[in-house]
């Protein structure tokens, strides 16, 4: 059979594949994303059906379990995010927005897994001498990282092949093209076929290789969806682009738990880590302000601390207005409703903001109380006392339902310093005799109940 050409058209954002142009996707309602590509509609996808007979299963107990080897990358946080470390063979996918420090992680920990390994570091981006630059200032030098400036993944993967290097790093695969394939670099095709390849040379030799990968404006994962389900890990790293915290979280992990986070400082050196994270989000918190209030939020499983702040004033339009950073908007409104119908706190001809301070998000219900009694504070204009915290989730009739990993915030709490902790009462049957005794653990019922033990 001729090997025949087929156009299609393939939107940028998801990946939607159509015979014909559109201007809306049908199926992420973008405009103008319908791009034309050519795919070859030959060998390589009816060799798939035809079975060579050569397929073979393994018994589950036989397989040895043993390979799984992990080596660090000198950074805990990153390891901690991944973990425990890097997995032999893996294919982790970075991403991020621009200008947020992927390339300086990545050429960071070069260094220290250059005492063991030798590190390619392959660049679409940037100049060899841009890199070497960077590496100057980030004091890297060792003598095994083998920068590579090239774009055509067939040679790299080549590369690979002879040069068997310990540890590959791909920065970034928007820039990698296979030659073969008529669309540009950039686009699905090429991106998913590039990223098959690096699987698949990930895999053969055991060489883990870390993609660095592009978001697109709403900040998902630009090109193909089939990106996040090819690759081991998906890392995000996140953060506001006028602090300095930078939060990478993970989004998959097939070797590891999701929820973890890891916590770094953008420095004129590189980016530090932040191991005490609840001490830096809450150190500038204001001394005898109304309005502001300390959560307790789990991130996997480590306990942080944040500062949530609430402002309420008078609206001069009939409507309240209401705006919230760091916490769900629905949930704002739940919360303010229930405050007003339960405990008789009125919002309604007032706006209400919300602010987490830092840029952390809190997605956790255990945060709720510390949002209601933030606001609380700034309609009384009564601070909340400097030595007390406050979890649990508020229900629809303004109870404090049970909170989970109480006990590991209360330690959080009391290793920070804090002398009280406002919790459920229901938590309180819960903890172990150790606890009690170290920090005053107030039990409370309700949200009146909990505002007046905290002020
Ligand atoms: P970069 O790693 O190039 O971002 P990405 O690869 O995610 O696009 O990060 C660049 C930003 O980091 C840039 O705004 C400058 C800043 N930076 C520092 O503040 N200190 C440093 O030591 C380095 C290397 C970068
Ligand atoms: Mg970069």
């Amino acid at each position: 059979m001729a090997s025949k050409n087929k156009s299609v058209y393939i939107c940028s954002e998801c990946g939607y594949e159509s015979p014909k142009w559109l201007g809306c996707c049908p199926s992420c309602g973008e405009w103008n994303t319908m791009n034309e590509e050519i795919v070859a509609t030959d060998a390589s996808k009816t060799k798939n059906t035809v079975s060579s007979g050569s397929a073979k299963a393994e018994k589950i107990s036989e397989i040895s379990a043993a390979d799984e080897i992990r080596f660090g990358t000198g950074l805990a946080e990153l390891d901690r995010v991944l973990g425990g470390g890097v997995v032999n063979g893996s294919l982790i996918l970075l991403s991020g927005d621009p200008g947020i420090g992927k390339s300086t992680i990545l050429l960071q920990i070069c260094e220290y897994i250059g005492k063991t390994n030798t590190v390619l570091y392959v660049s679409g981006e940037e100049s060899a001498r841009q890199i070497k630059l960077r590496a100057n200032r980030l004091g890297v030098s060792t003598d095994n990282l083998l920068i590579m400036c090239n774009t055509d993944a067939e040679s790299i993967i080549e590369y690979i092949r002879t040069e068997k290097p310990g540890f590959v790093i791909i920065d970034s695969i928007q820039t990698m093209s296979i030659e073969e394939l008529s669309s540009s670099p950039g686009s699905v095709t090429q991106v998913r076929e590039s990223t098959n390849l690096f699987m698949r040379c990930a895999k053969q030799y055991s060489i883990p290789t870390v993609i660095v990968g592009h978001v697109n404006k709403d900040g998902n994962i630009a090109g193909p969806k089939v990106l996040e389900h090819i690759v081991d890990c998906v890392l995000y790293f996140e953060g506001e682009r006028h602090l300095s915290y930078r939060i990478l979280r993970a989004v998959k992990n097939r070797y590891g738990s999701t929820n973890e986070i890891g916590v770094f400082e953008m420095t004129d050196c590189g980016l530090k880590e932040v191991p005490n994270p609840s001490m830096m989000l809450i150190s500038g918190k204001p001394k005898n302000t109304s309005g502001t209030c300390i959560a307790c939020v789990m991130e996997g499983s480590r306990p942080i601390l944040a500062e949530v702040q609430g402002l309420v004033v008078t609206s001069n339009y009939g409507n309240g207005r209401r705006m919230s950073t760091g916490f769900d908007y629905n949930r704002l409104s739940m919360l303010l409703a229930v405050l007003e119908k339960r405990s008789g706190y009125f919002f309604s001809n007032a706006d209400a903001y919300v602010n987490v301070v830092g840029g952390l998000k809190l997605d956790e219900p255990a945060t709720d109380l510390s949002v209601a009694l933030a606001l609380i504070s700034s309609l009384k204009d009564e601070p909340i006392r400097e030595d007390t915290l406050a979890v649990g989730e508020i229900g629809l009739g303004g109870e404090l339902r049970t909170v989970s990993f109480c006990e590991q915030r209360i330690k959080e709490a009391d290793r920070l310093g804090f002398k009280r902790i406002i919790v459920p009462k229901h938590n309180l049957k819960t903890l172990s005799e150790t606890i009690k005794g170290e920090i005053e653990i107030i039990g409370c019922t309700n949200v009146n109940e909990a505002y007046n033990a905290s002020v």
